[in-house]
C-alpha cells in the first residue's frame, strides 16, 4: 500500500449516539449509475424502466435510499454530467413518465430517491450556452458563463492559467458567427462542459426552479456535483501555483481562485430553505472535495448541506494509523456542527475498492484508473480486504454510501482495451490517464443468460464486461451463505437492528495498534486485522464476520462484529 504521512494528531474520538431520527443521519444510500444498472430495451445502455424492474433487488439488500447519477437530457460527453436540459429525461434513459413510475415504485418499496444536480457547468448544447455563443461579448446572454477576452496581442492566449480537471487548459476559444476568433470560455472539466457564472442572479433563480421541479416530482433530495467549484474569485485571477493548479485543494495553502469560494454558502442556504419548505425530510449531499475536514464541516452547518461525502475517508490508505486519524478527524469535525459523517469506499470516479485494495494504486481520487498495461491487482486479496473494509465501515455511526456492484464484490475492469474508452479524461490526456470507465461497466444480474449476464437480453453493452464478471452475477449470490451479496445484506440488517448508524463510537484500546483497529458502537466490538498474523478474540458471540467464521481468531484482512 502507498503510505501517506500522518501529520497532526487528533485526540481520540468519542462520538455520542444521536437521538435524532432523521433518516439521512444513518442511511445506507446506494448509488445507481443508470447507464450500467439494468437495460430494459436491449440497446446496451441501462435505463429508467430497467432500474424500476430491479428495485426489488435493492429492497432485498436492505438499503434506505438510492442516488441516481444524471439521467437528464445530455449529449453524454461526460456520461450525463453535461446536462443540456435539467428538466427532462434523456430519451436514452426513458421519459419523465418512466421517472415518475420509478419513484412511485421505489417509494412503495420504502426506498427514498436522490437525484444528481450538476450546477457548476452545463453542456455546451444547453440553450443558455447556444444563446451565449450567438450573442455579443458583454451581453446578458454571455453573463450566464465565464466568457473573457484572451491575453496576448490578438487575444490568442487563454485569459488565465487554470487547468481542466480532465487535462489541458480550462479555457476554449470560440469562433464568432462571422468566422473570426472570439472570446474564451472557462471549463474546469471537458470543453463540452462550460462553467456557469454563479454571480448572475438569473443562474441562481433558474436552479431554484430546477430544484423545485424535481422536489415537486417527489424526489427525496439531491446529490450535488462539484459544489466547491461553483464560486470563482472576482476577476478570475491566475492560480498562484500553476504546477499544482489542476490538483484542486492544497492543504494548508490559501484557497485557489476556482475552488472553495465563500460566496457559495449563501447559495446552499437558499437551497436548504427550499428543501425545508417541502413535507418529509428532503436532504442534500454535497460532492464537496474540501479538506481539511474542519473546513468541510462548514459546508454541513445546520442551514447548509445535510451531508458531504467524506473524501478523506475514501482517500485514506487502508492502514491503521491513517485510518485512526481520519476517523478521529471525521468525528471531531462533523460533531462540531451537529452533522453526521458519511462513509464511502467506492463510486463511479474511483477504482472499485475490491481491486484497489489488491494492489498499490495510491490515492483513489487522484488515481488515473488501471489499464491493461498497468500492474494488475490481486483481486482475490482485494476482495478479501474489501469485504473486511466494508464490514468495518458499515459499523461506523453516520451514513454510508455504496456504489452499485460493490455488493457483488465486483472488481474493476482493468483490461479494457482503448477502443472502448469513453471517459473524456482518456482523450484529453491522450491516453496517459486511462480514466474511469473500468468502474462503470454494466452489472451482471444472471450468469450466462446473455453476453452481458442479464444486464439485458441482447448482450449489447456500452462497455464490455470482462469474462470474470459472470462468476460475480447476482443470481449466483442471492441466498448463498458466505456470498458477498449476503454479507452486505446481513450486515445492513444487523446495522439497523443494532442501531449502529445512530450509534456511539469509542476506540477499543486493546485492539488499536500497528496491525489492528477496534472500536465499540452500542455495545458491539468491531475489529479489523491489518496484519499478517491471526489475532486472538475475546470469547463473545460473533454477530458478523467478513470472511470465514472466526473460531476465536481473526485472520488477516478480516473484520468481525462481537457482542460484548
Ligand atoms: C464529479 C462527477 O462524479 C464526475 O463523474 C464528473 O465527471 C465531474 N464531477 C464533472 O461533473
Ligand atoms: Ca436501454
Amino acid at each position: 500500500m502507498a503510505t501517506q504521512p500522518v501529520e497532526a494528531t487528533f485526540p481520540d474520538a468519542k462520538h455520542r449516539a444521536s437521538t435524532s431520527t432523521q433518516w439521512w443521519r444513518s442511511a445506507v444510500i446506494y448509488q445507481v449509475y443508470p447507464r450500467s444498472f439494468a437495460d430494459s430495451n436491449g440497446d446496451g445502455i441501462g435505463d429508467l424502466p430497467g432500474i424500476t424492474s430491479r428495485l426489488e433487488a435493492l429492497a432485498y439488500l436492505g438499503i434506505d435510499a438510492i442516488w441516481l447519477s444524471p439521467f437528464m437530457r445530455s449529449p453524454q460527453k461526460d456520461a450525463g454530467y453535461d446536462v443540456s436540459d435539467y428538466q427532462d429525461v434523456d430519451p436514452l434513459f426513458g421519459s419523465l413518465d418512466d421517472f415518475d413510475a420509478m419513484v412511485a415504485r421505489a417509494h412503495e418499496l420504502g426506498l427514498r430517491v436522490l437525484v444528481d444536480l450538476v450546477p457548476n457547468h452545463t453542456s455546451d448544447q444547453h440553450a443558455w450556452f447556444k444563446l451565449a455563443l450567438e450573442s455579443a461579448p458583454g451581453s446578458p446572454q454571455r453573463q450566464f458563463y465565464h466568457f473573457k477576452d484572451g491575453r496576448g496581442p490578438n487575444g490568442e492566449l487563454p485569459p488565465n492559467n487554470w487547468l481542466s480537471m480532465f487535462g489541458g487548459p480550462a479555457w476554449t476559444r470560440i469562433t464568432n458567427p462571422d468566422g473570426t476568433a472570439g472570446q474564451w470560455y472557462c471549463h474546469l472539466f471537458d470543453s463540452s462542459q462550460p462553467d456557469l457564472n454563479w454571480e448572475n442572479p438569473e443562474v441562481r433563480q433558474a436552479f431554484e426552479e430546477i430544484l423545485r421541479f424535481w422536489l415537486n416530482r417527489g424526489v427525496d433530495g439531491f446529490r450535488v456535483d462539484q459544489p466547491h467549484a461553483m464560486g470563482k474569485a472576482a476577476g478570475l485571477p491566475d492560480h498562484p501555483d500553476i504546477e499544482r493548479a489542476g490538483a484542486g485543494f492544497i492543504e494548508g495553502e490559501p484557497s485557489p481562485p476556482m475552488w472553495f469560494q465563500e460566496s457559495v454558502h449563501e447559495i446552499f442556504r437558499g437551497w436548504r430553505k427550499i428543501l425545508d419548505s417541502y413535507p418529509g425530510e428532503r436532504a442534500m449531499c454535497g460532492e464537496a472535495y474540501v479538506l481539511p475536514l474542519e473546513f468541510m464541516a462548514l459546508w454541513v452547518r445546520p442551514d447548509e448541506f445535510h451531508q458531504t461525502f467524506n473524501f478523506r475517508y475514501l482517500d485514506c490508505d487502508w492502514q491503521p494509523a491513517m485510518l485512526r486519524q481520519t476517523i478521529n478527524e471525521s468525528f471531531a469535525a462533523f460533531d462540531s456542527v451537529g452533522a453526521p459523517s458519511t462513509w464511502v469506499l467506492s463510486n463511479h470516479d474511483v477504482v472499485r475498492h475490491a481491486s484497489r485494495l489488491g494492489g498499490d494504486y495510491g490515492r483513489p481520487t487522484a488515481s488515473n484508473g488501471i489499464g491493461p498495461d498497468d500492474p494488475q491487482p490481486d483481486n482475490e486479496l482485494g476482495l478479501r480486504r474489501a469485504r473486511g473494509a466494508t464490514l468495518f465501515t458499515l459499523a461506523l455511526p453516520g451514513s454510508m454510501y455504496l456504489y452499485q456492484g460493490e455488493e457483488l464484490g465486483l472488481p474493476e475492469h482493468t483490461s479494457l482495451e482503448p477502443q472502448y474508452r469513453q471517459d473524456p479524461t482518456f482523450f484529453r490526456t491522450k491516453g496517459i490517464r486511462v480514466g474511469r470507465d473500468g468502474a462503470r461497466v454494466p452489472l451482471p444480474w444472471q450468469a450466462g443468460t446473455s453476453a452481458t449476464n442479464g444486464f439485458n437480453d441482447t448482450g449489447a453493452g456500452w462497455l464490455p464486461q470482462p469474462d470474470v464478471y459472470r462468476q460475480y452475477s447476482r443470481d449466483l449470490q442471492q441466498g448463498v451463505t458466505g456470498s458477498t451479496l449476503e454479507l452486505y445484506r446481513t450486515a445492513i440488517a444487523l446495522r439497523n437492528q443494532l442501531g449502529l448508524g445512530h450509534g456511539s463510537f469509542e476506540w477499543a484500546e486493546e485492539f488499536v495498534g500497528e496491525t489492528s483497529l477496534g472500536f465499540i458502537n452500542n455495545g458491539i466490538l468491531v475489529v479489523h486485522n491489518f496484519g499478517s498474523e491471526p489475532i486472538a478474540l475475546p470469547s463473545k458471540k460473533v454477530l458478523a464476520a467478513s470472511f470465514t467464521e472466526t473460531d476465536g481468531k481473526l485472520e488477516p484482512n478480516d473484520t468481525v462484529w462481537l457482542r460484548l
